[in-house]
């Protein structure tokens, strides 16, 4: 018996992997199908729209992005105190006194910034590969409001520190709010929290950052990725020219925008060996 054997032919390896080893097709789509998290992934994915060089990654780098402000940012909650007298002075300690603390307070910082440069390249190569066409119009509907969520996730957070920088960014954030017109005035008190800037303000930008801001992110990425999927995943690479690849009636067929997306997955597997074609050609 081979070791592989020997550590996955047992009762314990099965009853976490009902299959078994995964070693056929068909197993392979059992695990998937199994697992509470793999299950979200589709069973089979087009070869060429995984390659790195097409998304890049950039979706995913996004939503790791926002994964590790969660998890600093909940760090940060154990120290900060929502407090126009002590929200400067807790970040000061935060940053002197806490263990880590600085360094919690960074990566948050840095992956705020790293989250709005991603989401921005992600929509980038999302325009430049037409995989805003349709039937992928409302995922960049709704991309276009996480972008403003991410956007305002930062905003709400530079304000907390209650320093001189977040005093005056809030002073013409609101500004800004109270040009709106017809109910300008009622936008600015809403953002104030009275007609002034102070507690109430603090405490409003506070609970829309820690609260209601990553609540509506995660319920509009987790709809984004599941359009993802019923959209017929990600979207297929025109390049390289469909006509070097394929016979002119696949050619047809396939798009970046989607078109024949619903088609079984092409499998570079079963295309015919370039050998085979030069030598039809030629007869
Ligand atoms: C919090 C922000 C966002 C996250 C976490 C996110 C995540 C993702 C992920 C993981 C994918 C799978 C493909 C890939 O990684 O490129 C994807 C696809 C897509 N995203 Fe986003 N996204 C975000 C914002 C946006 C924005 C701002 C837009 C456009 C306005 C957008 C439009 C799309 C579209 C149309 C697709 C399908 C692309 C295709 O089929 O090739 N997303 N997104």
């Amino acid at each position: 018996m081979s070791l592989r054997e020997k550590l996955t032919n047992n009762r314990f390896f099965k009853s976490l992997y009902r299959e078994g080893y995964p070693d056929s097709d068909r197993k392979r789509v059992m695990v998937i199908i199994n697992s509470l998290a793999l299950h979200l992934h589709p069973v089979r994915v087009p070869k060429k729209a995984i390659r790195v060089t097409y998304t890049w990654g950039l979706g995913g780098l996004s939503i790791w992005m926002f994964v590790i402000l969660t998890i600093t940012g909940v760090f940060l909650m154990f120290y900060y105190i929502p407090s126009v007298r002590d929200a400067w002075w807790s970040i000061i300690s935060l940053d002197h006194d806490v263990y880590f603390g600085q360094f919690m307070r960074n990566m948050h910082r840095w992956a705020a910034h790293t989250m709005v440069i991603m989401v921005f390249l992600h929509m980038t190569r999302v325009f430049y590969t037409g995989s805003y066409k349709p039937p992928r119009e409302f995922n960049w509907v709704l991309g276009v409001v996480l972008l403003t969520v991410t956007f305002l996730l930062s905003f709400t957070g530079y304000l907390l520190p209650w320093d001189q920088l977040a005093y005056w960014a809030i002073t013409v954030g609101t500004n800004m709010g109270g040009a709106t017109p017809i109910i300008g005035d009622q936008v600015r008190v809403a953002l104030l929290g009275g007609y002034q800037i102070g507690q109430p303000t603090l405490i409003r930008w506070y609970t829309l950052h820690v609260i209601f801001l990553p609540l509506a992110m995660i319920v509009l990425v987790s709809t984004h990725f599941w359009r993802v999927r019923k959209d017929g995943n990600i979207s297929v690479p025109v390049y390289p020219a469909p006509q070097e690849e394929e016979t002119p009636a696949k050619a047809g067929a396939s798009g970046a925008a989607g078109a024949g997306d619903d088609e079984e997955p092409a499998d570079e597997g079963d295309e015919e060996p370039a050998e085979e074609k030069k030598t039809e050609a030629d007869a």
